[in-house]
């Protein structure tokens, strides 16, 4: 079996690792359990460009039960846990190429890899395979990596245009990627269907939310071990995981200011009772910031100029593009390591400010990404879609869709069933009251 990976001997860590999260991860097992016996993936090939975590190992072990052959690389260069890597290619033999800290041609090379791996169905965590696959079956040379490129410029035009041609589908897990992928779909670029799990409101509900607001606060603590209480903590974003950041940030005694580009949500994080004002003014008071924006240099060169001495800066966005780090260096005297995951930037005149995990997502760059139990409701929208498009696929289009309503509904009835909550249901007449438009009073 061909892999690349870290170090092979760390299986047994990753073993219970991976054990510990399953046990949070009451639906994705259900659902195992049933794909174990019914294996309504059979002969299916999912390359699966993911978070290399111990969630991301539970949702490969379902889908290599039901029936699919699964190939894994990263969806980003620092988020992949080794021991996790180890365990998939020692224990449950599936193939895994990623290495936690490869550099971005390593990275591109791994994706290469899941490629040629010859994938049926595609899951992307940012975008970045099936952009990848769609420049090489476009012939777009000068968007692709280098390190695709070499291999891609080998293949016939018949040979690369085959490989999306056998896709069934896609699924996708992230805001930026579903993003970008809408922009293919309204560029008529788009290949074939993708299901964009993130969209489905058992997943962003959650996930974005209460995953992004907790992991990201323990990666910016495991990073700086600083107190909260107290601090001024600036949240740059007020989407899903902006809202979950700001709640937990308050919670723990910060005070919180959040910017924003979009009215509605300005205004809605004022009514949540959140200083709102624009970043150029923000640089100046906060103790510590984090862009959740998915956009681009969200605090760029002049915003670090502004800050204050031993501000921390970090972000929790999807790519490492919401800092403007070109700029910081340009106008940094001098940069040091200081402990793990955090570099001191001096400026003239010796202000210090502190980048967490090179502006990459900080959550799964010095902690452990979104804990199980919410990963459940995300994975479990992931396996049941590459159910879906087992059976449905060939009906769709090349377009991106949102996740059937049923299987949105399944994810959350499962969970709370998983969780022991009991809820009511509507009674006969209720239900004809509410379809009813003469009933008034
Ligand atoms: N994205 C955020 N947290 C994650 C996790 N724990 N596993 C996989 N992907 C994630």
């Amino acid at each position: 079996m061909d892999y690349h990976i870290k170090d092979i001997n760390k299986a047994g860590e990753g073993r219970l690792r991976v054990e510990w999260a399953s046990q949070g991860m009451t639906v994705l097992d259900a659902i195992r359990e049933r794909f174990e016996r019914d294996r309504p993936l059979q002969g299916m090939r999912i390359s699966a460009c993911l978070h290399i975590t111990t969630e991301t190992a539970n949702l490969a072990r379902a889908l290599k039960g039901g029936g699919a052959e699964v190939a894994l690389c990263a969806s980003n260069p620092l988020s992949t846990q080794d021991d996790v890597a180890a365990y998939l290619v020692a224990e449950e033999e599936i193939p895994v190429f990623a290495i936690k800290g490869e550099d971005s041609q390593t990275y591109y090379e791994h994706i290469r890899r899941a490629l040629e791996c010859g994938p049926t169905v595609t899951m992307d965590d940012g975008a970045d395979l099936v952009s990848s696959l769609h420049f090489i079956a476009l012939g777009k040379w000068g968007e692709l990596n280098p390190a695709v490129r070499s291999w891609a410029e080998g293949l016939s035009r018949v040979a690369r245009e085959e490989m999306v041609r056998r896709i069934v589908g896609g699924t996708e897990e992230t805001t930026t990627g579903v993003i970008r992928l809408r922009s293919m779909e309204s560029s008529e670029v788009l290949q074939f269907p993708i299901i964009a799990v993130n969209d489905a409101d058992s997943k962003h509900f959650f996930d974005n939310r209460y995953g992004t607001g907790q992991s990201t606060m323990d990666g910016i603590i495991r990073a700086t071990n600083r107190l909260i209480a107290g601090s001024i903590f600036v949240v740059c974003g007020y989407g899903w995981c902006g809202k979950g950041l700001a709640m937990r940030a308050r919670g723990m005694g910060a005070q919180v200011v959040v910017t924003e580009v979009d009215p509605l949500k300005a205004l809605e994080a004022v009514m949540d009772g959140y200083q709102v004002m624009p970043i150029s003014e923000a640089t100046r008071v906060g103790d510590i910031f984090c862009t959740v924006s998915g956009d681009v240099k969200v605090i760029a060169r002049d915003h670090f100029r502004q800050m204050k001495d031993g501000a921390i800066v970090a972000n929790s966005g999807h790519f490492n593009v919401e800092l403007d780090l070109e700029g910081l260096e340009e106008i940094s005297v001098s940069k040091k390591k200081v402990r793990e995951h955090v570099e001191e930037h001096v400026l003239e005149g010796g202000r210090r400010i502190y980048v967490l995990g090179e502006g990459r997502l900080i959550n799964l760059a010095s902690a452990e990404g979104h804990p199980s139990s919410v990963m459940d409701m995300s994975f479990s929208n992931q396996a049941l879609v590459a159910e879906y498009l087992a059976s449905h696929g060939h009906t769709l289009e090349k377009r991106v869709y949102r996740v059937p309503v049923e299987i949105d509904r399944a994810v959350a009835k499962m969970k709370l069933e998983a969780m022991g909550v009991r809820i009511d249901q509507l009674t006969e007449e209720q239900q004809s009251y509410l379809a009813s438009w003469e009933k008034g009073t």
